[in-house]
């Protein structure tokens, strides 16, 4: 299906997924505001990454680092001399672009006026640390959280007495002053990465960086992003950041055609031999068994959040006929779904009302659910639909007697009668099953 990204959009500000940043004072560009079921999808991806890269792997561990860091970080890391985007300024309409974004002709693309020769546009928001503006030190919003790992290499390798290949893995806020943000929250200026620092000897680099490319891959096709949605695309020579031996990135199609999700990289020492050169301290390591020392290699998995829950959102996006009328389906892996299932009394009366209330009772301590009782059954299936909530729960009139309930599946719509006294175990082994 062809996806109208127009009908995503407003679905996903519709229903509470995501809303423009400060809006009611006309909206801060690039800056995007999570909703009720925006946060819990992003809560979701966040933690099936979390899951997939700490919990289950004996040689990743996490952290959380602070956003704002010594300001020697940036220049160690290269970001105060080459994070920089090459910015143009059309001299008639004053527009600003990416000169590395213009598909050629040296005009501009709004009103055809006469551009600028590009200068470089450092991306890094600058504040300050200390109470008096004049004498306070300059500090950078982190652009990456990466820097924030690479400089606790050592007290997590001493604190977990970890040997190589070990990684250390972070998800957090990252900020950049984008000059064209756009494409709804895919270019943003304040988002979320889900970022990795995977350290090995330099012999172990390039078995670990293609071995990460197919672990993250399968990551995307697991939570169910279609095959022909994504690609892996490895960086020609001359497109390789300053610190990389080797780039892969993890591609998806969105709605305007091919997009970046997360960028694989071998970034050699690079790293930690800036880190120990700008701070004066030895970050080599000494592998007790082999009696080797080395500055250890770095493979690198990074990955947006936010972007990879818009990418979710829109891969999930469908339209099926329903009882003659097209309706809006988010076909969301269970597992991201913001509610796992929704509880619906049939009708406002009394009895059914004190029944469903008791079933929502029983499942809220298991379950991200909601409840809802307005409006016809078929409108509030079709509400559940498009929010992706997979399983519903309907208490009808015979549930008063035989204390039982309909359970309706998203895709298939097939419904199963099930005791209330099954119902948690009945809907963890559904979603167990089709999240594994
Ligand atoms: N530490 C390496 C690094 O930060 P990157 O390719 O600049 O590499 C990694 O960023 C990922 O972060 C990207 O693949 C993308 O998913 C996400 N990302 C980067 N800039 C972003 C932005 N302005 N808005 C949303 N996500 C962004």
């Amino acid at each position: 299906m062809t996806v109208d990204f127009d009908k995503i959009t407003s679905l996903a500000k519709r229903r509470g997924f995501v809303f423009q940043g400060s809006e009611i004072y006309g909206g801060l560009n690039g800056t995007w505001d999570f909703g009720p079921l925006g946060v819990e999808l992003l809560n979701n991806v966040k933690r099936a990454w979390w899951l997939s890269m700490t919990q289950l792997r004996d040689d990743v561990v996490g952290v959380d680092a602070a956003i704002l860091m010594a300001p020697e970080v940036w220049r160690a890391s290269g970001h105060v001399d080459t994070f920089t985007d090459p910015l143009v300024d059309c001299r008639q309409c004053k527009m600003r672009f990416r000169a590395d974004q213009l598909d050629g002709g040296g005009r501009c693309p709004n009103c055809g006026g006469e551009l600028t020769e590009p200068r470089q546009f450092n991306l890094m928001f600058k504040t300050f640390v200390g109470p008096v503006e004049e004498d306070a030190v300059t500090v950078y919003l982190r652009p990456e959280t990466a820097q924030g790992i690479f400089v606790n290499f050592q007290n997590v390798q001493k604190a977990t007495r970890r040997r190589l290949p070990f990684g250390i893995a972070q998800i957090g806020k990252s900020f950049r002053n984008e000059i064209s943000p756009g494409n709804f929250f895919f270019r943003s200026r304040e988002f979320e990465q889900m970022e990795c620092e995977y350290f090995v000897s330099p012999a172990q680099a390039e078995d670990a960086y293609r071995a990460w490319i197919a672990e993250r891959h399968r990551w995307y096709l697991d939570l169910g992003l279609k095959p022909e949605s994504l690609r892996l695309r490895e960086h020609e020579r001359d497109e390789l950041s300053h610190y990389s031996a080797g780039t892969t990135d993890v591609e998806f199609r969105f709605p305007w055609g091919w997009g970046e999700l997360e960028g694989i990289a071998n970034r050699t020492d690079f790293d930690l031999r800036r880190h120990g050169e700008f701070s004066g301290k030895d970050l080599s390591y000494a592998d007790e068994v082999t009696g080797e020392r080395y500055i250890p290699y770095v493979v690198e998995p990074s990955a947006g959040a936010t972007r990879s829950m818009l990418a979710f959102l829109c891969d999930a996006y469908d339209e099926a006929e329903v009882n003659g009328e097209t309706r809006a389906f988010l076909r969301l892996h269970q597992s991201l779904a913001p509610y796992k299932a929704a509880v619906l009394p049939l009708s406002k009366k009394e009895p059914l009302v004190a029944v469903a209330r008791e079933v929502e009772r029983a499942l809220r301590p298991h379950f991200m659910i909601t409840y809802d009782e307005t409006q016809s059954i078929g409108k509030r299936y079709a509400r559940q639909d498009e929010i992706g909530t997979p399983y519903c729960v309907t208490v009808d009139f015979d549930s008063l007697e035989d204390r039982a309930v309909t359970v309706r599946e998203r895709d298939s719509m097939v419904q199963q009668r099930l005791p209330i006294a099954d119902l948690v175990p009945a809907l963890r082994e559904k979603l167990e099953v089709t999240s594994g």
